[in-house]
């Protein structure tokens, strides 16, 4: 049984509101990104990483990569966060059974919630990891009206990594590219295939860095963990 990761470091990071990528922002000190690619390129469940970065970043990332020693296959991005997890699935060898596609702006994700996943995703072939969601969420409509609200207790806020059976991401992402629709997460594609998709409670520290305030709640659980 093997198993590969997708990690996704191709965005921009335009809500970040920097010059350059927020991969490259510091977390203790330290690339965004290399926290997150060292946590899977060493994990000992993980046996191929696949790393997709922009064009922009191509160099920088290769020396970073190097200078760790990490074994790392990189590849090119694409538009759309879709387009470059489709593009890392290219690269992953045919010997991978099992995959997880993570997002790189998320480093807080724990070795054992990793595991964890790994053996879910043997048996149900999709899973996701999700926590439920703390606010009422109401859906809003393009007035600016509230159009209704949907019951709390069946809303999960949904994270990375997301883990699949190889051959079932592959065809998801095939059929979505061929009918030209872009979804916002890779399970999103899977469900179309009407393929049941289980739930994995994450933690709220999973956070994805997104906007300025993440910094330095990403410092904060750095701090919390190091004790
Ligand atoms: N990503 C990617 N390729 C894209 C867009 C996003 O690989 N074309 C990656 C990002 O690098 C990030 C992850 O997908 O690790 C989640 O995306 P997000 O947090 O939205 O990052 P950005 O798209 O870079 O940020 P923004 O949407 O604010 O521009
Ligand atoms: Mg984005």
């Amino acid at each position: 049984m093997s198993t590969g990761v997708v990690i996704v470091a191709a965005g921009s990071g335009k809500r970040m509101g920097g010059q350059r990528n927020k991969l490259w922002l510091p977390l203790a000190g330290e690339p965004i990104l290399a926290h997150t690619v060292r946590l899977f390129a060493t994990h000992p469940d993980i046996d191929e990483v696949v790393l997709v970065v922009s064009e922009a970043d191509h160099a920088e990332v290769m020396t970073l990569i190097s200078a760790e020693k990490l074994m790392v296959v990189i590849t090119m991005g694409g538009a759309e966060r879709q387009d470059s997890v489709r593009n890392g699935l290219a690269s992953l060898s045919a010997n991978c059974d099992y995959v997880l596609v993570h997002d790189a702006a998320r480093p807080f994700v724990t070795r054992k919630q990793i595991s964890d996943m790994i053996k879910q995703v043997q048996q149900d072939q999709a899973t996701i990891m999700a926590v439920p969601v703390k606010d009422t969420i109401k859906v809003v409509g393009v007035n600016g009206l509230v159009e209704s609200t949907p019951a709390r207790e069946s809303l999960w806020a949904v994270q990375t990594p997301q883990a699949f059976r190889m051959s079932l991401l592959r065809e998801a992402h095939q059929a979505a590219g061929e009918a030209g629709k872009l979804g916002t997460d890779d399970a999103m594609l899977v469900e179309w295939l009407g393929h049941p998709v289980s739930i994995m409670q994450g933690s709220y520290e999973n956070i994805k860095i997104t906007t300025p305030d993440d910094l330095w709640f990403g410092e904060e659980i750095l701090r919390k963990r190091k004790g």
